[in-house]
């Protein structure tokens, strides 16, 4: 047996249903699958020898008719032995998980193959989000390979270029409402059930099962091992939510012994999460004007606080916020000690990292994985201005060699 549960007063739904929220308390719903039957499923080793991606844990997501499946061979994404990063940090074993190799830049792809499918499983006539971009891009591009209308409404002017390039280029029709993230999600939710139209934002319980895959692969990566601690930027919660889901489904399996514990960074100016675990609450406080270069995680008010807060207890986590200027210099860091480019939201993660190294909230013997969430060609712009100049020449071999000099 396989349904949808309420995270808040525990009322049960059909997997079948067409909602993202509970009908009778508002709060969100989460897929639970029923253990003995995965069990049965899982205990085959064949799906062990399929190569890593989304769907080599099929077993584990809620889709019945393969035919509807919508795949652009997503996740399977490298995860990198990052020596000399770890060295500079002080530490011995630091992993990226590097998500921004997706076929639409971004984890989001993780998400969306899933949500996608089921969209064509119960049959809905148009896929709808709200997004601070990489969703946008992401469901934009499935809707396009499973041949459905895609509407995404997008903060006006704080979206990156790249992002909404990806969107427009796949046929979306996208809308920029003069607000927020926040407001454009608030938007979105009550416009879905009013027009119709199914939302793909991560309040969809099959967005986090596609999303709990990532935490497999870390796992498969491992060799069925686990890392210590996996730390990554939070915005709207949904991935920490995914990861730890994933971790514990396996733990219930017997597949892994310790599901590590689960670091969410914020960016300083859009941390709700790290302030409500600084102050040991168990409630946030909403960020009514929410700032940060990190324009995907510029989010006030993150829907699923109340999960990741959870998640942080059970794992013994932590939350913690870093500043711009540190997530811009973690971002050069991993580009130029590494050779790995992501997009500033991501950064985020390595900056924290580095911030709990200097408090010495770190044993330098732990393996750590930092997740790299999207691809460091979404935001060129504040690329550009965070690396400076270009040197400009006059055609001559001596003009070069006196800037190869200077
Ligand atoms: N990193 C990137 C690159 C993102 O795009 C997002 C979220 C996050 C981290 C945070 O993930 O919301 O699950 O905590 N982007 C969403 C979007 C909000 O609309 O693209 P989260």
């Amino acid at each position: 047996m396989i349904s949808m549960q309420c995270i808040g007063c525990g009322a049960e739904y059909s997997i079948n249903d067409v909602i993202c929220g509970c009908d009778k308390c508002g709060d969100l719903l989460e897929v639970r699958i029923d253990e003995e039957s995965l069990r049965e499923k899982i205990e085959k080793e064949e799906w062990k020898l399929r190569p890593i991606s989304v769907w080599k844990y099929k077993e584990f997501l809620p889709i019945f008719d393969e035919t509807k499946i919508v795949t652009l061979n997503e996740g399977g994404t490298p995860l990198y032995k990052c020596e000399k990063l770890a060295k500079e940090f002080g530490i011995k074993n630091l992993y990226v998980k590097n998500e921004g190799a997706n076929p639409t830049g971004s984890f989001k792809d993780r998400g969306m193959t899933v949500g996608v499918s089921k969209a064509l499983e119960l049959g809905v006539k148009a896929v709808f989000c709200a997004s601070t971009g990489n969703t946008s891009a992401s469901l934009a591009a499935y809707a396009a390979k499973a041949g459905l209308p895609c509407i995404v409404l997008v903060p006006a002017g704080k979206i990156a270029i790249g992002k909404l390039a990806q969107a427009m280029m796949y046929g979306a029709v996208v809308v920029a409402v003069k607000g927020n993230f926040d407001v454009a999600l608030q938007m979105a939710t009550e416009a879905s059930k009013k027009i119709g139209l199914y939302l793909l934002n991560s309040i969809n319980p099959f967005r986090i099962e596609g999303q709990k895959t990532a935490a497999f692969e870390i796992c498969d990566q491992f060799g069925w091992q686990t890392p210590d601690r996996v730390i990554l930027p939070v915005g709207n919660a949904g991935n920490i939510t995914a990861y730890w889901k994933g971790f514990k489904e396996l733990k219930a399996l017997g597949l892994i012994e310790k599901p590590p514990k689960m670091v969410g960074v914020q960016a300083a100016g859009a941390s709700p999460i790290a302030k409500a675990f600084a102050a040991h609450s168990d409630t946030i406080e909403p960020v009514e004007n929410p700032e940060t270069i990190a324009t995907a995680i510029r989010i006030g008010n993150p829907v699923n606080w109340k999960r990741a807060l959870n998640v942080l207890k059970e794992s013994n986590g932590a939350a913690l916020a870093v500043t711009d200027d540190e997530i811009v210099k973690a971002q050069k860091l991993l580009a130029r000690r590494e050779g790995i480019f992501i997009e500033p939201a991501s950064a985020a993660s390595i900056a924290g990292l580095k911030k709990l190294v200097e408090n010495g909230e770190v044993n330098v013997d732990e393996a750590i994985v930092c997740v790299a969430t999207g691809h460091g060609l979404k935001e060129p712009e504040a690329v550009v201005k965070a690396c400076g100049g270009i040197i400009e020449i006059d055609p001559s071999i001596e003009a070069l060699e006196r800037v190869i000099k200077a």
